[in-house]
């Protein structure tokens, strides 16, 4: 319920005239992982549309692949959430361009609505699913660093497949990285920060390097809420050799 009044809230607020637009919209030509990259709402789809991945591969002449290739300094965040890290991160590093992957149109409305309010044009949200995005949309060695965030857990043994840290997704981010690129994950969760050690410990493409840090502001809702509550922020870092 709450969850719903939520939603009509930021639903209304998208329509505030008062606001600045927008960042334009990139097409995702012939690739439908993604919609927009800052949704544009209308008075008939306030919120934007989950996509589906229905290719492999983004086709070359796709904007968005274009517009990714020739950002000098790409930075990549998957699941901002509510987007305080996201939106913190691209105000306090106006050189580099910011995208955001979050399967949640909600939530991609709400980072929206923030980045228009706080005049943030370095930062562009996609609302998908984060690995065939990774897989079919990011061009290969073009992100600099990586972030994630409080992934989802998965607590339940039966339920540990549902992670989206595999190999698999190790995968795709060795290829999205640069040389020299760096992936960072921050979770309360000891289980899953081991299982992702785990997943990482064999990895001869990668080295493990001193943990990142951030900025105070950069915090996320999640951590905020956790270590709130006493709960470790587990944080770690690896390099693309
Ligand atoms: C537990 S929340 C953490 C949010 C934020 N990173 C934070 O720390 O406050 C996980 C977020 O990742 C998003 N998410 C989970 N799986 C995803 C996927 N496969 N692709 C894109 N977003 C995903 C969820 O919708 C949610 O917003």
């Amino acid at each position: 319920m709450a969850r719903h009044r939520q939603s009509t809230k930021i639903k209304a607020e998208q329509k505030n005239p008062d606001l600045p637009p927008s960042q334009e919209l990139i097409p995702c030509e012939g690739c439908s992982v993604v919609h927009p990259p800052v949704f544009i709402p209308t008075e008939e789809q306030p919120v934007p549309p989950v996509p589906f991945c229905k290719v492999k591969d983004a086709p070359p002449n796709c904007p968005l692949r274009k517009f990714m290739s020739e950002a000098e300094h790409l930075e990549l965040e998957i699941g901002p959430g509510m987007g305080r890290f996201i939106l913190a991160h691209s105000e306090n590093n106006s050189n580099i361009q910011m995208i955001g992957i979050e399967k949640e149109t909600v939530r991609v409305a709400h980072v929206d609505i923030e980045a228009r309010k706080r005049g943030i044009t370095n930062l562009r949200l996609v609302c998908g699913e984060a690995l065939p995005f990774l897989i079919a949309c990011v061009p290969p060695s073009s992100v600099e660093k990586l972030y994630i965030f409080y992934p989802d857990p998965w607590p339940k043994r039966k339920h540990h497949k549902n992670r989206l840290f595999q190999k698999n997704f190790v995968d795709a981010v060795w290829a999205c990285l640069k040389p020299g690129g760096t992936l960072n994950a921050v979770t309360d969760h000891a289980d899953y920060f081991r299982h992702m050690l785990e997943v990482m410990e064999d990895e001869e493409r990668f080295s493990q390097t001193e943990a990142f840090t951030r900025t105070e502001n950069e915090r996320t809702d999640f951590e905020l809420r956790f270590t709130a509550l006493g709960m470790e922020a587990h944080t770690a870092s690896w390099q693309k050799k």
